[in-house]
Parts: structure tokens; C-alpha cells; sequence
């Protein structure tokens, strides 16, 4: 059983793009008229127009490390003008500033964070006076209110970027090994570690796209509230101590220490470090860490920050000056051993990895060399996956057999008609699913769904108003479609090609008797992008049921039903190309197609009529009509 204590501290948080336009809103909710805005120029103009007709006091010379002279002029020209309220936007500085003014007046503060310290969450202010750095802790230095505006962050060089979050990092990665660690820090803990993780390559790569700005923020402020609830260890007292006795970089110094002092504490600390490890996705964590520095250019030596071969020995000393907790207990020569191999830039040497996990990393470090990137992630990925499906449920030599046995009939099972591995791809949800993430990528297009294994390339070119049925038995349809781009512009002379099951639920080519092309075509939209033409209602029909999926399939007892659809494909010059299906509502199968193509978007009524049809065609009875607007990326 675990015993902890948790306190946790009320604070506004508004997060999002564009939020620092919210800010007057937020200082009126704290009763502010007259704000005191702590901001360098770049953000000060910005704050100031969002903050009107509010007109706050601008000081624009936070600086680093708090010193006390800095908030004492602060101070005077926040009394001088009777302020009310403090606004700050910036990383640490900025925010050290506002804390210290808060301190000594007790006003509201609004902070805007331009960086992922975290310092905005936390009860913590460190100010130096006299060359001495004072930490102290009072719920009295909370701001109140943090508005988390990824915009601020976009214009952020990727170096600080890269340092920032690996700052961030440090305090999660402090937090789980924590002596006063517990369920809630925990958990925040591991969301941030693999919310850095994955967020960090994708801001280096693209540094202004806003979604992975998003996340990395996010998880930077989970790396605050942990870094303010829980007590940090020797990471943070080296990366302290040597960031301040020889005057190096704060987040750099961080960025270099970290690996090393992972190393350091990992084996004191098993429990903490498996789940460090999982949540980097790496079976190894202090040298994931480090590799995910080296990859993106991030600084790996304390060499290269500026720190002389001769100050280890004393920043070792000074490191173990004074008690504080850590899982490893603190020895001068382990951590001078610790401070030489971060010195040098060395790369952590791995802790003993199990059996399973040596494995894998041999089979991923086979991939090396691997020429395309693309390739070489997705690979290893693959391997990674598979590995731990086979770990995780203790996968026998004779299921795995079987495993095989079955991929290889199901390749005996392909010829040039007959594709098995796409039924199975699709039977088990697999196509379904790219299909999703393509989707996803243009969310204002019409969605797309699965080619599957009956279009012919090349059908028939017909002209609007053609008859697909060819005398075939079944209700007729009425179909009447237009296709426009995303701006709702009919797009002309757009290639529509059509095809779809007969009444029985089959398609031409898998009728021996029929002759030729039937329920299939090629038309072209007219000049207000709209195509008409007549088919027969499509019926619910079994995909190919006689080989290795079809027994898959019956073993859990699924049926091999598609609920009944036409397909198109669709292209245009200078447009995507859409591949989909329109489902007839109320058909049968919807809720359990067997390759899960059902989107509820694609479902369309297929109205049933009677009387006169649309073009004066003699029907017999009733007739459906089907209406449907396509937007093509
Ligand atoms: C089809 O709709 O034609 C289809 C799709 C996936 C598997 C089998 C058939
Ligand atoms: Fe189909």
C-alpha cells in the first residue's frame, strides 16, 4: 500500500490558439482595472492592444534568476502607479518577476507563458540577492490565472525549444522517483513524458504547425503542476547548483544533466524508470533521453555550454553538500564520474536490459541504416509492436504456426482475381483504418471508404442520363449527384466512375454468364459539376467466403455481409482523388459491416417514389432516388 499526501491548489487555466486574446476578460474576472504588464517588447505591443481599453504599466526588464533590485524598481513604478493587478508573459524571468511583485503586494496575477518551464504552476519563486539565490515556497505565489496560448509559442527557436521541453522533462522524469510522489503527480507524470516524447520531434520538424505546439504546451504544463507538487531531486539540485555557480545556461544545463543523472538514480529506482521508460517507448530510459537530445541537435556536453574540466570537481562537491532526497544515495565520486561523462557529451551506458527487450533492440538497430526515414520508423515500429505482442501474450510456438500456416493460405488463396490479404486487411478492420487517419487529415471533404477488391479499371464511358442496369432485374434508382470542391464549388468535368452488386448482392465479374460490363461506368459531371443516371437499388451481399478469411470469419462466428452500397471514385484535375461508398439507410448490415466501411456521413436515404420520374423515363411501379453532394479535396 502506498501512503501519500496530496495538496492541491486552486488556478484558473485557459488553454488554447489565440487565447492571449482573452486576456482583458481575465483580468476583469480578478477585479483588475489597472494591470501591471511584465513583458519584453516583442509580446508587450500584442498584450497591451488585447488588453485595451485597459492601458497597463509596461516594465520590460525581468531578469533572469530574480534578482531583488529588478522587483524593487518594479515595485516602485507598480506603486507609483497604483496598479492592481499583474499581467506577465514570458518564460521564467517574466514570471519570477510577477511571483516576487505578488509577494510583496498581494495582487492578482495573469501570466501568459511563452516557455515550457512551468514556474507559472507552481507555489515556487527562487530570487537572488547578493549573488545568493533564495528559494522559497507559499501558496501565496500561485498565479492565479494562466492562459496557455500556443500561438505564443510558435516564434520560439527550435534550440530554446528543444532545451525547454527538455527542462520540462527533467521534472516529470524527478517526479515519479519522488519521495512524496503519488497517484495524481503520477499520472501526470507519465502523460507528460509521453507527451514530450512525441510532441518534441514533430515541433522540431515543423516548428510552426500549431497542433504539435499544442501538445508539447499541454504536457509542459502537467511537467509544472508536477515540478510544484512533489520534491525534485539531485537532477534539479546539479542542474541549480552548476547553473548558478558557473554562471551556464538554465534549460541547457538541464538538457545536458539529464540523461546522466537518469543513469545515475536508474538502477536505485527500478519501479520508477519501467514506467519512464514505457511512457518514452524505449526499453532503456536514460539513454532515450539522451538520444532523443543528440536527434534533434540539442546540446549533450557541458563542454559545449561553457563549463571548464577543472569546476567538476568542485561542482561535484558542491552537489553533495548538503542532504537532500534522492534514490541513489549521493557520493562526491559517483556524481564527479557522472558530471565527466556529461562533460564529454559520452552517451549514458545502457542498464542491463531482460532478455526480450535485447531482442528487440537488436532486430530495431538492424534497421540503422535504413536509407529512407520513413521506412526505418515504420519498421521499427512493426517490430516493436509485434515483439511485444508476442511478449505480452506469451505466444506459443504452435499458435505462431498456425499464425503462419494462415498467411500462407492466404497468399496460396490471391491470383489475378482473387485478392486475400485485402479481404483480410479489410475483414479486420485494417483498411477501415487508414482509411480513418486519411480522413482525418481533410475533415471537410466527404469521407472516404474502402476501394475494395471488385472495381475494373477502365469501365465503360457513358454518357449522363445512361441506364447502368442493363435490363437487370431490380428497383429502379433515380441517381442524382453533384461534386464540388471544399469552397462548395461545382467542380466540371470531374471523372465519376460508378460501380455496385446487382439485386442478387453480385458483382459482373463474378458472374460467369454475364457478358462484358455491367453496373459499372465512367461518367464526366456537367458544367455545374451535377451527373444523373439510372441503376437498380444495390442489395447486402457476402464478401468472397470460400478461403482462409471466410474460415477466420465462421471460428468467431461472423457473418461475411456488406450492408448494401454503390461505390465511386471520383477525380478531377488538380483535386484529390475520392474513393467511396454511399450505404442505403435502413439497409441491412449497417451496424456490422464486415470490413467496417459504414460511416454514419455515407449513409443516404435512398428514397423510395413513384409517379413521374425526374427524366420523363417510363417506370413501371415504384422507384428510389438518391441525392448526394461530394466535396473533393
Ligand atoms: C466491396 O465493397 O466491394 C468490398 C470491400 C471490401 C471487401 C470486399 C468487398
Ligand atoms: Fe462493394
Amino acid at each position: 500500500m502506498q501512503s501519500f499526501v496530496y495538496t492541491s491548489h486552486q488556478q484558473r487555466i485557459v488553454f488554447g490558439a489565440g487565447t492571449a486574446d482573452q486576456v482583458r476578460a481575465e483580468v476583469e474576472r480578478v477585479d483588475g482595472k489597472r494591470p501591471f504588464l511584465v513583458a519584453g517588447p516583442r509580446v508587450a505591443e500584442r498584450i497591451t492592444a488585447a488588453l485595451a481599453p485597459l492601458t497597463p504599466i509596461v516594465f520590460g526588464a525581468a531578469a533572469m534568476h530574480t534578482p531583488v533590485d529588478v522587483t524593487e524598481q518594479a515595485l516602485r513604478m507598480l506603486r507609483e502607479a497604483d496598479a492592481d493587478c499583474l499581467v506577465a508573459v514570458g518564460g521564467g524571468s517574466a514570471t519570477g518577476l510577477a511571483k516576487a511583485l505578488a509577494l510583496r503586494t498581494d495582487l492578482p496575477q495573469v501570466i501568459l507563458p511563452t516557455t515550457y518551464a512551468g514556474s507559472e504552476v507552481t507555489t515556487m519563486l527562487g530570487e537572488t540577492a547578493n549573488g545568493r539565490k533564495v528559494t522559497r515556497r507559499s501558496p501565496a505565489l500561485l498565479p492565479e490565472t494562466v492562459i496557455y496560448d500556443v500561438e505564443l509559442t510558435v516564434g520560439m527557436p527550435v534550440d530554446l525549444t528543444v532545451s525547454s521541453a527538455i527542462n520540462a522533462l527533467a521534472h516529470v522524469v524527478e517526479a515519479l522517483y519522488a519521495p512524496d510522489a503519488n497517484p495524481v503527480t503520477d499520472l501526470m507524470a507519465c502523460d507528460a513524458i509521453a507527451g514530450i516524447a512525441s510532441a518534441l520531434p514533430r515541433v522540431v520538424a515543423s516548428p510552426d504547425s500549431l497542433e504539435p505546439r499544442a501538445d508539447l504546451l499541454r504536457a509542459a504544463w502537467l511537467a509544472g503542476m508536477c515540478l510544484g507538487a512533489v520534491t525534485m531531486g539531485l537532477h534539479h539540485k546539479l542542474a541549480h547548483t552548476i547553473g548558478g555557480a558557473f554562471g551556464l545556461p538554465h534549460a541547457e544545463t538541464h538538457t545536458v544533466l539529464l540523461p546522466h543523472t537518469m543513469a545515475y538514480n536508474a538502477p536505485a529506482a527500478p519501479a520508477a524508470f519501467a514506467r519512464i521508460a514505457e511512457a518514452l517507448g524505449a526499453p532503456d530510459a536514460p539513454t532515450a533521453v539522451y538520444d532523443l537530445i543528440a536527434a534533434l541537435a540539442g546540446p549533450t556536453s557541458l563542454r559545449a555550454i561553457g563549463l571548464g574540466s577543472a569546476d567538476l570537481a568542485t561542482a561535484a562537491e558542491l552537489a553533495v553538500a548538503s542532504p537532500y532526497p534522492n534514490p541513489q544515495a549521493l557520493s562526491e565520486r559517483g556524481i564527479l564520474a557522472l558530471l565527466t561523462d556529461a562533460w564529454h557529451g559520452r552517451r549514458p551506458t545502457p542498464g542491463p536490459l531482460s532478455p526480450a527487450d535485447r531482442l528487440t533492440e537488436q532486430v530495431v538497430a538492424s534497421f540503422a541504416a535504413a536509407p529512407d526515414p520513413r521506412s526505418k520508423h515504420l519498421l521499427t515500429g512493426l517490430v516493436r509492436h509485434l515483439h511485444r505482442f508476442v511478449v505480452e501474450h506469451d505466444v506459443t510456438e504452435t499458435e505462431w504456426s498456425q499464425a503462419i500456416d494462415f498467411l500462407t493460405s492466404t497468399g496460396q488463396k490471391c491470383d489475378d482475381t482473387r485478392q486475400e490479404f485485402i479481404l483480410l486487411s479489410d475483414t479486420l478492420g485494417v483498411s477501415s483504418m487508414v482509411d480513418l487517419m486519411t480522413n482525418s487529415r481533410t475533415a471537410d471533404t466527404t469521407p472516404s471508404a474502402v476501394l475494395g477488391p471488385f472495381y475494373v479499371d477502365g469501365p465503360p464511358t457513358r454518357p449522363q442520363g445512361f441506364d447502368l442496369a442493363a435490363g437487370l432485374p431490380g428497383a429502379p434508382l433515380w441517381v442524382d449527384v453533384v461534386v464540388t470542391d471544399r469552397r462548395d464549388v461545382p467542380v466540371s468535368q470531374a471523372v465519376v466512375d460508378v460501380w455496385q452488386s446487382n439485386a442478387d448482392g453480385f458483382y459482373d465479374v463474378q458472374l460467369p454468364d454475364v457478358d462484358g460490363p455491367v453496373l459499372r461506368a465512367r461518367f464526366r459531371t456537367d458544367d455545374a459539376g451535377r451527373l444523373r443516371f439510372w441503376t437498380i437499388l444495390p442489395a447486402a451481399y457476402p464478401i468472397p467466403a470460400d478461403g482462409p478469411v471466410g474460415e477466420l470469419l465462421s471460428a468467431v462466428r461472423r457473418h461475411p455481409y456488406r450492408a448494401p452500397h454503390v461505390h465511386f471514385m471520383i477525380s478531377a484535375p488538380g483535386h484529390g482523388r475520392l474513393i467511396t461508398q454511399l450505404f442505403v439507410a435502413g439497409g441491412e448490415y449497417l451496424d456490422s459491416d464486415t470490413v467496417f466501411g459504414v460511416k454514419p456521413e455515407l449513409v443516404v436515404d435512398f428514397a423510395a417514389r413513384t409517379g413521374p420520374t425526374p427524366d420523363g423515363r417510363a417506370v413501371d411501379g415504384p422507384w428510389h432516388s438518391l441525392s448526394y453532394t461530394f466535396r473533393i479535396a
